[in-house]
């Protein structure tokens, strides 16, 4: 088949010369990406370079070290929770690091192919844990932080890991965390059912250890602690410190083929249990490194932020893998973006002079809230790029990050893309794409997007509909964790040949792409499919709304009404004018179709700790059902009490 042959002659051309920075022990044979899209011809497989060998790690560590004389350059910038906690680690400080404690992880027994849960603050610890791994052939499966010990347990389980490492805790502001204490009740969970995890290496963090556990390598944090709980179990417990006194820091990489599992990373499947997103070795080396250096225009004194944490896919690909891939400086946050204050991020660009910056929407708008004196007091002349990651940055809080933080000067990307891809799929290149605010542009090289209509049709030209993918790209996710068939069914099924995406998109008359939100935040107004994001960003205009989130009530005439929740800013309240103009607003922008039957004041929303808003709660508040379900992930539940007392009883 004549297209087939043509894409695979555009990988080769494209992706081989990619791969030819890359250190293979063996060459690949047969084609460059293999696979089947299409459910109706049997199992779905993706396979890049078959038959190659490699290890990612040295690929990030060793070629760096050794082949690019990058010894010396700082890998990271330590910057912890509390201004002042902070360290500089080289390529070849973390080379030997990484080294010692995957002679750590082999002396306790970790083969390849097991699996190793890792729960650890945004620490350096946490790169070298998973480098680690990473180099022994183990899969690292990460679990963020700020997840409970009943989720962290759900994960261990599911993925039937055989370590655990952790840490002592860590602060959040100035909230401590006993992370100890959630890992331990984690693994007393899964003892219970019939799960015993037999060790767990925990990191000293924050308290003093025994003078001969104490490495120089990890100061614990200066602020004391003494609510800080440290339960031990010396049946599992294992210390991070001692285990390394006397660990060599040479240790000859694992090498593993092309498509064995390069680690698991679970995201919350909108119902039923979390999914284990399974990514292999060289399709997501290249993916992350490639996307990496060209949507962020990496140069070699480049200073990168990314504030995501390594417990999301943001952290993975684009603090660890891809910038790492690069020989790049990054910058490696613990902390909150308003703690001690609201300028601590341009506080930090200025320290690291930090060029490209990359954090999420919602961010932005915590720090649009304030105005812009706390950004101006820093001068941050040193950036040249920002981006955004994790859902579609509505046009007002684009505007702010572009003038207030960006002063004009430097391009935005808009980056769309999701676990299960690995790395960017919609994204401008800067400077090089004309920007819409608002909208991810265009499609990578090699990602080919197409939108379908409920019945499974291509639309060519201006249209809206569910954005799907045509064919692979190496970074694209092989399998969920033990289910493959979940895998096929999620992703393959709605539309056989296609990769679906779960998000509506909409095509401009210029070949834009506009994320509409996911294709579940569709609301259907007597017939008309209304995407709640586009309702949200219209209500965000309005100069007294910074947040707002929409959702369906059920309605007997027009199947669902609209259901906002608006945040307002500082010192506004919601009187019936305001409500006026923020109805006027949305028809103008929508149409009257569109128009907002509930407005609620919402002076917090509830959101997952990664800051997505949980629709679903916002869902049962709107329909007034107490039962919640799963709401472990909710930040702050008071935020829901406030919201259930404050509902909006009338009919309009
Ligand atoms: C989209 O779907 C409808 C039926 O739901 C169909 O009639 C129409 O032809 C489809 N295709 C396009 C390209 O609009
Ligand atoms: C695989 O996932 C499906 C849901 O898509 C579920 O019904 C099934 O029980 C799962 N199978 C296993 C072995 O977990
Ligand atoms: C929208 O709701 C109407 C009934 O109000 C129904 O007939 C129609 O099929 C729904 N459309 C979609 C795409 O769900």
């Amino acid at each position: 088949n004549i297209i087939d042959f043509v894409n695979e002659f555009c990988n080769m051309y494209f992706w081989g010369d990619v791969a030819k920075d890359f250190f293979w022990k063996t060459r690949h044979s047969g084609r460059f990406l293999d696979y089947n899209f299409d459910v109706t011809k049997g199992r779905i497989f993706i396979k890049c370079m078959e038959g190659a060998t490699t290890n990612i790690c040295y690929n990030l560590l060793d070629r760096n070290v050794h082949d690019r004389k990058l010894g010396d350059k700082v890998a990271f910038f330590w910057s912890g929770n509390d201004p002042g906690d902070e360290l500089t680690v080289t390529y070849r400080e973390l080379l030997q690091r990484v080294c010692q404690f995957s002679n750590v992880l082999k002396s306790q027994g970790v083969k390849k192919g097991d699996r190793v849960s890792i729960y650890m603050p945004m620490v350096v610890e946490l790169v070298v844990a998973m480098l680690a791994c990473v180099r022994i052939g183990a899969v690292h499966s990460i679990v963020f932080a700020g997840f409970s010990a009943e989720s962290l347990c759900e994960r261990i389980m599911d993925s039937q890991c055989s370590l655990v490492i952790t840490a002592d805790g860590f602060y959040r502001g100035d909230k401590l965390i006993n992370l100890k204490l959630l890992a331990d009740e984690a693994l007393q969970k899964c003892r219970e059912k019939g799960f015993p995890v037999e060790k767990c290496i925990m990191l000293r963090h924050l308290s003093k250890a025994a003078e001969d556990d104490l490495s120089s390598q990890c100061p614990p944090a200066k602020r004391s602690c003494p609510d800080l709980q440290v339960p031990w179990n010396p049946d599992v417990d294992l210390c991070w410190h001692a285990l390394l006194r006397g660990a060599s820091d040479v240790c000859e990489p694992e090498w593993v083929e092309s498509e064995d599992p390069l680690f698991i990373l679970y995201t919350s499947g909108s119902t039923g249990k979390p999914k284990g997103v399974l990514h292999s070795v060289s399709g997501y080396m290249l993916y992350t490194a490639t996307t990496f250096k060209l949507v962020f225009d990496h140069q070699p004194d480049d200073v990168y932020w990314c504030t995501a944490d390594i417990g999301w896919i943001t952290g993975h690909s684009y603090i660890t893998y891809g910038p790492l891939a690069n020989g790049a400086t990054s910058v490696l946050f613990e902390g909150l973006p308003t703690f001690p204050d609201v300028s601590r991020m341009w506080q930090i660009v200025d320290k690291y002079r930090v060029s490209k910056f990359y954090t999420a929407p919602t961010a932005i708008r915590l720090l649009m809230k304030y105005g812009s004196e706390p950004v101006q007091r820093y001068k941050r002349n040193s950036l040249k790029v920002l981006g955004t990651v994790g859902e579609p940055i509505n046009p007002e809080a684009w505007q702010w990050y572009y003038t207030v933080v960006g002063e004009k000067r430097c391009p935005i990307v808009d980056t769309f893309w999701q676990t299960e891809t690995g790395g960017h799929m919609l994204t401008p290149l800067p400077a090089a794409t004309p920007m819409k605010p608002g909208s991810a542009t265009f499609p990578f090289f090699g990602v080919v997007p197409a939108i379908l209509n409920e019945s499974g049709e291509e639309l060519e030209g201006p249209s809206e509909g569910y954005l799907v993918f045509k064919q692979p790209w190496p970074g694209v996710m092989r399998s969920v964790y033990g289910n493959h068939s979940r895998f096929e069914s999620t992703y393959f099924k709605k539309f056989p040949g296609y990769y679906v995406t779960a998000d509506g998109c909409r095509r401009d008359k210029d070949g834009y792409y506009w994320i509409t939100g996911r294709i579940d935040d569709m609301l259907n107004v007597s017939g008309h499919l209304l995407s709640t994001a586009e309702i949200e960003s219209a209500l965000v205009e309005h100069a007294a709304v910074v947040e707002a989130a929409v959702v369906g009530r059920p309605h007997p005439v027009k199947g669902e009404s609209l259901y906002c929740f608006v945040t307002l800013t500082e010192g506004a309240t919601l009187s019936g004018p305001l409500e006026a103009e923020l109805r006027k607003q949305v028809r103008e922008k929508i149409g009257a179709i569109a128009t907002p039957d509930y407005i609620q004041n919402a002076p917090g929303l509830p959101k997952t700790r990664s800051g997505k808003i949980m629709r679903r709660v916002l869902r049962k508040i709107a329909c007034d059902e107490r039962d919640l379900g799963d709401i472990s992930t909710l930040a702050d539940s008071s935020v829901v009490e406030q919201l259930f007392r404050d509902r909006c009883l009338t009919t309009p």
